[in-house]
């Protein structure tokens, strides 16, 4: 098997696809009602000649995200990838492995494991993406949805919580992608699979109780 099978990569691409037109879309949207005064994204740098017609592009990233992302979510709790790759967190290799990128002596030599920030980084974004989606619900309809705009206080909370994410999303992606070009063998790896890794072990056996031979 390798390291990141096929059915991960197409998610992968399939989602920062999705991520980038829902972020052009979500700044031109913005710019019709702005939450900062002085903040305005600049034409060149958005998806859609007017609102409404960013407002479609939303749509359609909104839907390719939810429905990759729900069936990502479902393979990696089922198939255990999460629990391989992602988990367990722990802060003091959080920390060691964090002075260690920031004075550039992080090793990357197995590519296979995710260093301590990495799967911090990962499922920070994956859960800040599951709150993007909900303060979206609440924004898009805030009747139906008035329990999910309660969540964030009222439905200017809502907006601010879904500026918010979009922000926690680009940095990450600013983060994430600095770190690949880091090591380019990363992107090779996310395009063709990368090493070969065992297939996860077999539960162990039960062991016998002498007692029990009899
Ligand atoms: C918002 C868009 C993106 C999100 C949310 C995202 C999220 C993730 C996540 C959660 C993983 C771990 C996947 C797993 O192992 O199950 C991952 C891996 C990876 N991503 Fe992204 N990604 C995004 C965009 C990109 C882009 C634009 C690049 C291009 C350079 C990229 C390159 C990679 C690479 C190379 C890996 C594997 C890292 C490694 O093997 O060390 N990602 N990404």
């Amino acid at each position: 098997m390798k390291m990141h099978p096929l059915f991960i990569r197409i998610v992968h691409w399939t989602n920062a696809g999705a991520m980038i037109i829902m972020i052009g879309s979500g700044w031109k949207i913005y710019n019709d009602e702005v939450l900062f005064g002085l903040l305005h994204f600049p034409q060149p740098i958005v998806l859609g000649i007017w609102a409404q017609h960013a407002l479609q592009w939303h749509f359609l990233g909104m839907w390719v995200l939810m429905v990759n992302g729900l069936v990502y979510l479902a393979y990696g709790i089922l198939s255990g990838r999460f629990r391989r790759m992602l988990w367990p967190i722990r802060v003091r290799e959080v920390v060691t492995e964090m002075i260690a990128a920031l004075t550039f002596r992080l090793k990357h030599a197995d590519l296979t494991h995710y260093n301590a920030v990495q799967k911090l980084l990962y499922v920070g974004v994956i859960l800040v993406i599951i709150v993007q989606v909900i303060s979206g619900l609440a924004i898009w309809k805030p009747v139906q949805f008035s329990f999910l705009v309660s969540l964030f206080y009222d439905f200017q909370g809502a907006r601010l919580a879904h500026f918010l994410g979009m922000t926690a999303i680009c940095l990450f992606m600013v983060v994430h992608v600095a770190l690949a070009l880091l090591v380019p063998r990363t992107i090779l790896a996310m395009l063709t699979g990368g090493p070969r890794i065992a297939p996860e072990p077999a539960a162990a056996p039960v062991p016998l109780i002498r007692g029990d031979r009899a």
